[in-house]
């Protein structure tokens, strides 16, 4: 990426940018198409080191760079505490924390794999329906998961250790894990003090939780075992060990929930609180996941420090791509600031991946035999808010340590009325996003190249429904201005990453 450093233009530039930094405080630099005649001349005449952008795409990028620091999480009492985050470092990367003993957070987002799987679809116990976003920079987000169904990043870490998909463990048997690997004990209890007896077996029964009614885990989890039931020609109905998810739904008393009412009040208690400071170390463990200096930082730093040596660090493909990203292209409008992420839901109108949902360990795909075994479509946020609600965790919940402090408005003001019809999917943010393919919420697109296509000609996007995204419409970009946009993309690569502190423990 790095070029020669060209030389001269210093002062012109410095008036240049001069404008052009004045320019960020005013206006909307979201909304690009705004003209600046009067300064573009002086972009014409700014030869030498001064990129060849418009003011308007100069004062857009300004805002784009550099990553703040991250925030420290007030419902997380050990947000920030490196204890904790060692803590949380080796509960990411223990497979002992799932039912067979095979899946750890780091099978799905593995470190080689900028923390994704390299997957369309990610496989736990069973195939999930979404594909695994990166971790890079993850505790700048307000919302987690595609379809924001987790309000903080502690809260999620808890959704996919008792998830059926997932790890398929409970939080008993989290609990009891921690208490009988003597690593992990000692770091727990140097951060949380002294362990409940969580191996007295009489009060702390393995296997046990809380079910949640109505989950869409659990639909997914009985169309699957059901399907895969009728793929190994088992016939009738099974009542006990891997298929009990079967009868989910069906009144069943599902074990988990058993084990989990056999205990008294204080000890289920005792259970859940050291089942939150595990999620909250993860949470604080992924405080550590910051990709921060790609080439397109090192560029806005040359902008800011009128170093020509920096500003080079972006070649003129990738600036001709700036240009369009935060013009023409309009990507600017929802992937903005310094994450390129709006944080929030849109309907971009992504083509469903429907064929490889039904995919088994072996790689072989089958749908549920009868329609009617299918859970319905995924509609993401719809459902997100639902399930926040319902959420056990939220951070306003009592298991938050802020639980009426400034991240509950968030959820306060969460919308009322969704359009049933209109799946709406969470922003994602685009550093990294050459190391992070197949894209999208259900990985329908293998590369960069298709996704630009997606938004260039919105061929293959879905038939639009009352909240899609009326900003999207063909860009009516040429082949050469479509390969400038992916090649910007690919600036945004931090290759300087040290990974010793985030990779598994020895
Ligand atoms: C079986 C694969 C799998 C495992 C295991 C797994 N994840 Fe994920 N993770 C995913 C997928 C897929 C998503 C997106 C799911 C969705 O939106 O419903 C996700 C989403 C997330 C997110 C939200 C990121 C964002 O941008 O909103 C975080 C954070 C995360 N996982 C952390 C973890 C942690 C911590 C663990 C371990 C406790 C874990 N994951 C275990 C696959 C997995
Ligand atoms: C209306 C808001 C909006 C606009 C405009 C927009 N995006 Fe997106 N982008 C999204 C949303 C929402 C998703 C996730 C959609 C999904 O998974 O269903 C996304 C996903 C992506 C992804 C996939 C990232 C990943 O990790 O899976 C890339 C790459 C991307 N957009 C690039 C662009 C580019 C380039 C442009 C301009 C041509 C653009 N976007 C314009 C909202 C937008």
């Amino acid at each position: 990426m790095r070029r020669v450093a060209r030389s001269g233009g210093v002062r012109l530039a410095t008036v240049w940018l001069g404008v052009a930094l004045f320019a960020v405080g005013c206006g909307h630099p979201e909304t690009p198409g705004r003209g600046g005649s009067e300064a573009d001349s002086t972009a014409i005449e700014a030869k030498a080191w001064i990129p060849p952008l418009s003011p308007d795409a100069l004062k857009r990028t300004l805002r784009l760079s550099p990553v703040p620091a991250v925030p420290v999480d007030p419902t997380n009492r050990v947000s920030g505490n490196p204890d904790a985050a060692e803590l949380g470092r080796h509960l990411f990367h223990s497979r002992a924390l799932s039912r067979a003993g095979t899946i750890a957070c780091a099978t799905c987002h593995d470190p080689r794999e900028s923390f994704a799987d390299g997957k369309k679809l990610s496989m736990g116990v069973m195939q999930l329906e979404r594909h695994a976003p990166s971790l890079w920079n993850v505790a700048h987000l307000r919302w987690f998961f595609w379809d924001g169904r987790a309000d903080s990043l502690w809260n999620q870490a808890l959704v996919p250790l008792e998830d059926p998909l997932e790890h398929a463990f409970t939080r008993s048997d989290v609990v009891r894990t921690i208490h009988g690997e003597p690593t992990l004990r000692t770091l727990y209890e140097t951060v949380f003090g002294p362990m409940p007896p969580f191996d007295d077996a009489e009060r702390f029964p393995p296997a046990a939780r809380p079910v949640p009614a109505d989950d869409r885990a659990h639909q997914l989890a009985a169309a699957h075992a059901k399907r895969q039931r009728a793929r190994a020609g088992i016939q009738g109905t099974a009542t006990t060990g891997e298929h009990h998810t079967h009868l989910y739904g069906t009144g069943f008393y599902h074990p988990h929930q058993r084990a989990w009412d056999s205990m008294t009040p204080e000890d289920q208690e005792a259970v859940t609180r050291a089942f939150v400071n595990a999620g909250k170390s993860i949470a604080a463990f992924q405080e550590r996941l910051v990709s921060a200096r790609a080439p397109f930082d090192v560029f806005v730093e040359g902008l800011r420090e009128h170093d020509p040596d920096k500003v080079a660090a972006l070649d003129p493909a990738a600036l001709r791509g700036l240009e369009l990203f935060t013009g023409k292209a309009q990507c600017i409008v929802c992937h903005h600031g310094p994450l390129f992420t709006d944080y929030e839901f849109h309907d971009t109108q992504v083509p469903s991946n429907e064929s490889l949902l039904w995919s088994d360990s072996d790689g072989q795909a089958e749908p549920p035999r009868r329609p009617e075994d299918a859970p319905p479509e995924d509609l993401g946020r719809v459902h997100g808010v639902e399930r926040l609600r319902a959420s056990e965790f939220g951070v306003g919940s009592r298991w938050s340590d802020d639980p009426n402090g400034p991240s509950r408005v968030k959820v306060d003001y969460l919308p009322r009325h969704l359009h049933e019809g209109s799946p709406e999917f969470k922003t994602p943010s685009l550093r990294n996003v050459a190391l992070t393919a197949p894209y999208m919420h259900n990985g329908v697109f293998d590369t960069l190249e298709q996704v630009v296509e997606f938004y260039n000609t919105r061929e293959t996007a879905r038939p639009a429904s009352g909240q899609s995204e009326r900003i999207l419409q063909p860009l009516h970009l040429s082949p050469s201005e479509a390969e400038d946009l992916v090649t910007f993309l690919e600036s945004l690569t931090d290759d300087s990453l040290d990974l010793s502190s985030v990779r598994a423990p020895r």
